[in-house]
């Protein structure tokens, strides 16, 4: 008898708003429910943000990389902002997530699922409801989708017309993403041109600019041969995925639809979604919600997480055992990895469950620094990946991705990386409407280690292709 049987209450029927017969953790306190409600009403009308098609297309991408034949890129804002939604933000984030692809696409050989964390990374989830300063008690920022950040009681109170400025947000940002993925942009011809200015004079600008003349050489060669970008849309293209950890189930109820080829339920509100650490209670609504939507989907992994329990969780969320619908997301912190992951590891394996491994070396590593501020040493994000390409060596199994806060801009939130940020520096350009993000520099940093583990990993563990 399999492990979800046991669990009469979601063996019933399910539907977009099933999830509501559920206990559902870090719910909003709306004042007015009939505005909340008209709200949502609205939004079921509005069109789709994403097509059922797209979100096909990345859970195959993604059963490759289940399979060692690709590596997963995920990353973004811990918060998208209101007040950051600019043409420049964009486009920052979008050229150092290309620079971050192509030097993991090329020096390791192995293509890159790219999934950025953002056109809805809105809502986050608080480990307290209120929050007191100076004697002072408010409800928590719960982000811009639900409240204002103003430490003041008029802008934390939940606002539900939030969220249509939110789903207009989303719709702008991808609209200029899908324009970058396709219109040019991210043509590999382009590779010298999406080095940033303040990049420039660093460590990781020379060993960029070294890798893309690489680049720029082997086009030059294959264009010789007959392969160029206006024959070969390959070259000129990529393709860009979203997603966004689905915490506001109203918004996401009301943007579920049914696929019209396929008759199959789709989040629309991004191709793939994941639930957080603390929302993954198997008989609760999050859970409900995402065993009935078709999209791939992620879940964080902390170290409250115990073998059985992931078992159960991967039943509900994957009977049918399906490559890339489950990308698990592990958060352990640098020193806890070793701790937790191989008995996770083991007992998917055990069971014959086709699993994504991604590792999230953000949010076990957050401390804070001697200046007060809430930091995340680069060393020990560096640190969190080594341990997990290390335990998946150790299993025999893959390291399939990686999940960073990042942003292109020139920040100064997470302390060390080339330039040795510290404690004192981190009050220059501290940004972050939440978590600490890696600034563009510290995410290339990253790409190119992950670049030697993937070859040194895909080297050690041959694909099963050929016949012996
Ligand atoms: N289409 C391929 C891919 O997405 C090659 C490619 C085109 C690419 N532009 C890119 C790879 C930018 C990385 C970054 O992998
Ligand atoms: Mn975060």
């Amino acid at each position: 008898m399999s492990r979800s049987a046991a669990n009469p209450s979601q063996a019933s029927a399910w539907s977009p708003a099933s999830w509501r017969g559920f206990p559902v953790e870090q719910v909003p306190h709306y004042p007015d429910a009939a505005a909340l409600a008209a709200v949502e009403g609205q939004i079921a009308k509005f069109p789709p943000l994403v097509f059922a098609g797209e979100a096909r297309k990345l859970k195959r991408a993604l059963g490759d990389v289940a399979q060692g034949r690709a590596f997963l890129l995920q990353g973004g804002d811990c918060a998208e902002a209101f007040a950051e939604h600019a043409a420049d933000n964009i486009r920052d984030f979008f050229r150092v997530f290309l620079q971050m692809a192509v030097v993991m696409t090329f020096a390791a050989a192995s293509p890159v699922v790219k999934v950025g964390r953002i056109a809805g990374q809105f809502a986050k989830p608080r480990s307290a409801p209120n929050e007191t300063v100076g004697g002072v008690e408010l409800p928590s920022y719960r982000g811009d989708i639900v409240n204002g950040i103003d430490f003041d009681a008029a802008s934390r109170i939940p606002d539900p017309q939030r969220q249509l400025d939110a789903y207009r947000q989303s719709a702008a940002t991808l609209n200029l993403l899908r324009a970058f993925a396709t219109g040019g942009y991210a043509n590999l011809e382009n590779a010298h041109r999406w080095m940033l200015g303040f990049v420039e004079d660093s460590p990781q600008s020379s060993r960029y600019e070294e890798l893309a003349g690489r680049i720029t050489e082997t086009l030059g060669f294959m264009k010789a041969i007959g392969l160029d970008a206006e024959s070969h849309q390959e070259l000129r293209q990529t393709d860009f995925y979203t997603s966004h950890e689905a915490l506001l189930l109203g918004y996401e109820q009301a943007l579920t639809r049914v696929d019209s080829t396929s008759g199959d339920p789709y989040a629309t509100s991004g191709h793939m979604l994941w639930i957080g650490d603390r929302t993954r209670q198997p008989d609760h609504g999050h859970v409900e919600y995402f065993r009935g939507i078709k999209n791939p989907i992620g879940l964080k992994c902390g170290p409250s997480l115990t073998p059985d329990g992931l078992l159960r969780l991967v039943d509900l969320l994957n009977p049918e055992n399906e490559a890339g619908r489950l990308t698990l997301i592990c958060r352990f912190g640098a020193d806890q990895v070793g701790n937790h992951l191989p008995a996770l590891v083991r007992a998917v394996e055990r069971e014959g469950r086709t699993v994504v491994w991604s590792c999230d070396p953000m949010h076990g590593n957050t401390v804070k620094a001697s200046t007060g501020y809430k930091t995340r040493p680069f060393e020990r994000i560096m640190g969190e990946i080594r341990s997990f390409f290390q335990v998946h060596a150790a299993e025999g199994t893959y390291a399939g991705g990686i999940h960073l806060e990042m942003t292109g801009k020139n920040v100064t939130e997470c302390t060390g990386g080339a330039r040795a940020i510290s404690d004192a520096d981190l009050q220059d350009r501290y940004h972050t409407y939440c978590d600490p993000r890696l600034n563009a520099e510290q995410a290339i940093e990253v790409a190119f280690m992950v670049a030697e583990l993937l070859k040194k990993e895909r080297r050690d563990v041959p694909q099963q292709v050929a016949a012996e």
